[in-house]
C-alpha cells in the first residue's frame, strides 16, 4: 500500500489505517483478545501500516493489546494514540459517563494540562512497549485548558524524541488556529462518514490550505455504512451503537435504504459496500486517511482491499447525488 504524508510533519501513513477502539472492548460490548492480535498482525500482509488507539479504549486495554501485537515488528507500524481524555480521580467537570464493561461507572473528563500529558505519554509507551510515539493527538479540546498549554507539551515530547509528530482530534478551526501558532500541527482526527460531512464546511477548507493532514474517523459510521446492521441485529450488551442518532430505527432504514441504490455500483466493481464506502471516503477532498475500525482479520483485509475500487468523477457524483436525498433525522 503506498504511504501518504501527514501534513507538514512527512509522517508517513497507509491511507487507511486501522482503528483500534473496538479493540478496547468498552462501548462496543467487549472484544475477543486473539481475534484483536490477530487483526493488529494481519495489517501488514494487506499493507495497513498506521494503527490508531488512545488510553481511554478500553482504560488502556487497547494499548496494551496493540503493544502485545507488534512486539518484536514495532518498526513496521506507524502508533498513533491519544492523550487528555483521564478515567482516575475526578475533576468535577465531566465529559461523560458510562458504564465500561465491568458495570463500574467511571467519571471521564478532557484533561490537557501540560504535565498531566507529558505524564501520560510515559503511561501510553509504557503500555505500548515503545520509546516512540509516530503520532500523537489530544483526544477532544479541553475547555478549562488554554490549547497553548497542550501544544507546549507536545513541543516538548517531540523535541525529547518521544513523540515523531503532533496532532488534535475533534478540534474546530478556531481550535487548530491556537494549536498550530505553538507547534507545526500534522494533523486533525475528525469524525467524517457519507453520512457525516460536516468538517466539508469549515475544518476541511482550512486543512487544504494549512498544508494539515485528516484522519476521517467512524468511516463505516461504526459499521452502519457495511449494509449489515438491520433493525434486529443482535448487538453484544454493552455495546453503545444503539443508543447513538445513526442508528435509530427511522435512520437505519434510511441509510439501509440508500445502500441498496448503490449496492449495484459495488456489484460492478466487485466490491463489498464497506469497500465502496472507504474507497469514497478516500476520494474526498482533504482526506489523508480513512481510519476504519475492524475487530477480526477478515475486516482488515476486506476494508484494505477498498484501495483497490476504482472510483471515477462521475461515480463520486453520482453517489453524492443520492446522499443529497438521503435526510436523516439526527
Ligand atoms: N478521535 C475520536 O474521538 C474518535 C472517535 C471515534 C473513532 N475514532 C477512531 O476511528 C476508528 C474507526 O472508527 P469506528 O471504529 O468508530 O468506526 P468504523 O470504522 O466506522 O466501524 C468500525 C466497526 O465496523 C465493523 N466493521 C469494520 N469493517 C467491517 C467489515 N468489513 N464488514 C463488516 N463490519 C465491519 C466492526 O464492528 P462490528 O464487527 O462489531 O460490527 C468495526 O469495529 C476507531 O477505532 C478509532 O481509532 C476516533
Amino acid at each position: 500500500m503506498e504511504k501518504r504524508l501527514l501534513g507538514k510533519s512527512g509522517l508517513p501513513v497507509s491511507p487507511i489505517a486501522l482503528g483500534a477502539w473496538a479493540i478496547g472492548g468498552w462501548m462496543w460490548g467487549g472484544a475477543d483478545k486473539k481475534d484483536s492480535i490477530r487483526a493488529i498482525e494481519s495489517c501488514l500482509d494487506h499493507g495497513i501500516t498506521s494503527i490508531d488507539t488512545a488510553p481511554i479504549y478500553g482504560f488502556g486495554h487497547s494499548e496494551q493489546v496493540l503493544g502485545e501485537a507488534i512486539k518484536g515488528k514495532r518498526d513496521r507500524y506507524e502508533i498513533l494514540t491519544k492523550c487528555g481524555m483521564r478515567w482516575e480521580g475526578t475533576k468535577g467537570e465531566y465529559f461523560f459517563t458510562t458504564n465500561d464493561n465491568g458495570g463500574i461507572q467511571r467519571d471521564i473528563y478532557t484533561y490537557s494540562g501540560r504535565q498531566s500529558l507529558i505524564a501520560e505519554c510515559e503511561e501510553s509507551l509504557k503500555r505500548l512497549g515503545t520509546d516512540y510515539i509516530d503520532l500523537y493527538q489530544i483526544h477532544w479540546p479541553d475547555e478549562t485548558t488554554p490549547i497553548e498549554e497542550a501544544m507546549e507539551a507536545f513541543r516538548i515530547l517531540l523535541e525529547q524524541g518521544k513523540i515523531r509528530a503532533a496532532g488534535v482530534s475533534n478540534y474546530s478551526v478556531e481550535q487548530m488556529t491556537k494549536a498550530s501558532a505553538v507547534v507545526e500541527l500534522s494533523s486533525n482526527q475528525e469524525p467524517y462518514s457519507m453520512v457525516r460531512r460536516e468538517i466539508e464546511e469549515d475544518v476541511v477548507p482550512w486543512c487544504l490550505e494549512n498544508d494539515c493532514g485528516i484522519l476521517a474517523y467512524s468511516p463505516l459510521q461504526r459499521g452502519l455504512l457495511t449494509g449489515k446492521i438491520t433493525p434486529d441485529y443482535p448487538f453484544a450488551p454493552g455495546d453503545s451503537r444503539p443508543e447513538t442518532p445513526h442508528f435509530k430505527i427511522n435512520n437505519l432504514i434510511l441509510t439501509n435504504k440508500f445502500l441498496e441504490k448503490i449496492r449495484p455500483l459495488a456489484e460492478e466493481k466487485g466490491a463489498t459496500l464497506a469497500q465502496l464506502v472507504i474507497a469514497w471516503t478516500l476520494r474526498q477532498p482533504g482526506i489523508t486517511v480513512a481510519l476504519v475500525g475492524a475487530r477480526t482479520e477478515e475486516q482488515v483485509k476486506q476494508n484494505a482491499g477498498a484501495l483497490e475500487v476504482d472510483l471515477s468523477e462521475e461515480e463520486v457524483e453520482m453517489i453524492n447525488q443520492k446522499l443529497d436525498k438521503l435526510q436523516l433525522e439526527l
